[in-house]
């Protein structure tokens, strides 16, 4: 079958891969009729994280159909229209027992490399390296998905491939910011980041019923969407003082909840981002923390800061003193899409949550190197290149 394969440090190319199989009883095989980009490939096509081998196939985020199902598996047939969480998850150990899904102890068929660089290994994901289980991703005509009777869901009739292709991931991890970063009615929420991930964060919050929810990002036609379809205010660090600006419109406090959805590969004005550049080049830092920075800086005293940007290793110039003396909560996850996809699905049944139109671009999956070379350069204003193989 077709699939697209990481070829090396920036270089992709579709090529001709074996068809995948069973091999568990929990196993199913689906076709995928649409898979899409995420801003944590790029950080596997930049290099950034170093356990990707020559001719390993991308992708995470996918809508299919079932084409055979394991003997053990329940709860579905083949023809079922089936999204899939991007982290692969037993629904068995202690820790998907506390859905804690992305830290599943069986997700993860290769844990070593993570055990020894975090202590202990989360779970797996598909097209996300060697550290993160090897598995085969799904910018290809057919994937294999692992328990699928805990990672697969049947899409509702009412919900589209396009909408439904977003609980995958970039919706899930979204809701996940906003839930667990805490977010109750009344509260100011800022998201660093308007990508697919801060925009899914941004329209978590509002509709988990915070009062104002502000998106900080420098893409102008990034910005536009979290405002009209996220319902979000917006501001442009380019143009403002971000600090400044968030204090004024959170009472002089600061905002409740921070949410950071940029990642190891931010981006800052000025002196400080050469700085972590060249220090990530010469792998005295493996990433680069500005954003993180920026919400503990600008969260208000007792308030809670959540990481969904992907970071593999360290920082420097991490401001404890600020998260220490400020009496902060500093969480970050992986995202748990099995304990969300379910009520995402209904929302996305009523209308409330439309991530459709995320999907700037759309092609053939023969088109694909061009459309992460689009994607990356944030070219023609990609936000999402969805691919169907
Ligand atoms: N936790 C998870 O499970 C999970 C899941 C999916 C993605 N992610 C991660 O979330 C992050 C965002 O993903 P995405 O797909 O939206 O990426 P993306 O690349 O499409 O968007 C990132 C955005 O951050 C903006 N940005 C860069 N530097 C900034 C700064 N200093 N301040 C404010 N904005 C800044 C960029 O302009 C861009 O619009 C990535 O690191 C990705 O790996 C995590
Ligand atoms: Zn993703
Ligand atoms: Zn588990």
């Amino acid at each position: 079958m077709k699939a697209l394969q990481w070829q090396g440090v920036n270089k992709l190319a579709v090529g001709e891969v074996p068809d995948p199989e069973i091999r568990n009883a929990g196993d199913v095989i689906v076709k995928v009729n649409r898979t899409v980009t995420c801003g944590s490939d790029l950080h596997l096509l930049g290099g950034y994280i170093p356990f990707m081998e020559k001719g390993d196939v991308l992708g995470h985020e996918f809508v299919g159909e079932v084409v055979e199902v394991g003997a053990d598996v329940q709860r579905h047939r083949r023809g079922d229209r089936v999204v899939v969480s991007s982290f692969i998850a037993c629904g068995k150990c202690y820790f998907c027992s506390q859905q804690l899904f992305s830290l599943c102890d069986n997700g993860n068929t290769n844990p070593a490399i993570t055990e020894t660089l975090w202590g202990q290994a989360p779970g797996g994901c598909f097209g996300y390296s060697h550290a993160m289980g090897g598995n085969p991703g799904s910018h290809a005509e057919y994937i294999r998905v692992p328990f699928a009777d805990v990672g697969a869901f049947t899409v509702p009739d009412e919900v589209t491939d396009e909408r439904a292709l977003f609980a995958s991931d970039s919706a899930s991890t979204g809701w996940m910011g906003a839930d667990l970063g805490g977010v109750k009615p009344g509260d100011v929420v800022a998201v660093w980041g308007a990508g697919a991930v801060g925009q899914m964060a941004a329209r978590a919050a509002v509709l988990l019923g915070a009062d104002r929810v502000i998106v900080i990002d420098r893409y102008d036609n990034r910005l536009s969407q979290a405002g009209k379809h996220a319902g979000a205010e917006t501001l442009n660090y380019e143009r403002t003082d971000v600090a400044l600006e968030l204090r004024e419109r959170s009472g002089g406090r600061g905002p409740d909840v921070c949410i950071e959805a940029v990642g190891m590969e931010a981006h800052t004005p000025g002196p400080q981002n050469v700085y972590d550049q060249v220090k990530q080049q010469l792998r005295l830092q493996t990433d680069r923390p500005s954003a993180v920075r920026d919400a503990i800086h600008a969260c208000r005293k007792g308030g809670s800061v959540f990481v969904l940007g992907v970071y593999a290793g360290f920082i420097d110039k991490f401001p404890l003193g600020a998260l220490m003396n400020k009496g902060l909560t500093v969480r970050g996850a992986q995202m748990h899409g099995q304990r969300y996809i379910p009520m995402l699905l209904q929302r996305m049944a009523k209308g409330e949550l439309t991530p459709e139109y995320l999907a700037t671009h759309t092609m053939p999956l023969d088109e694909a190197p061009e459309g992460y070379r689009m994607f990356k350069e944030k070219e023609d204003g990609c936000v999402r290149a969805v691919f169907t193989p």
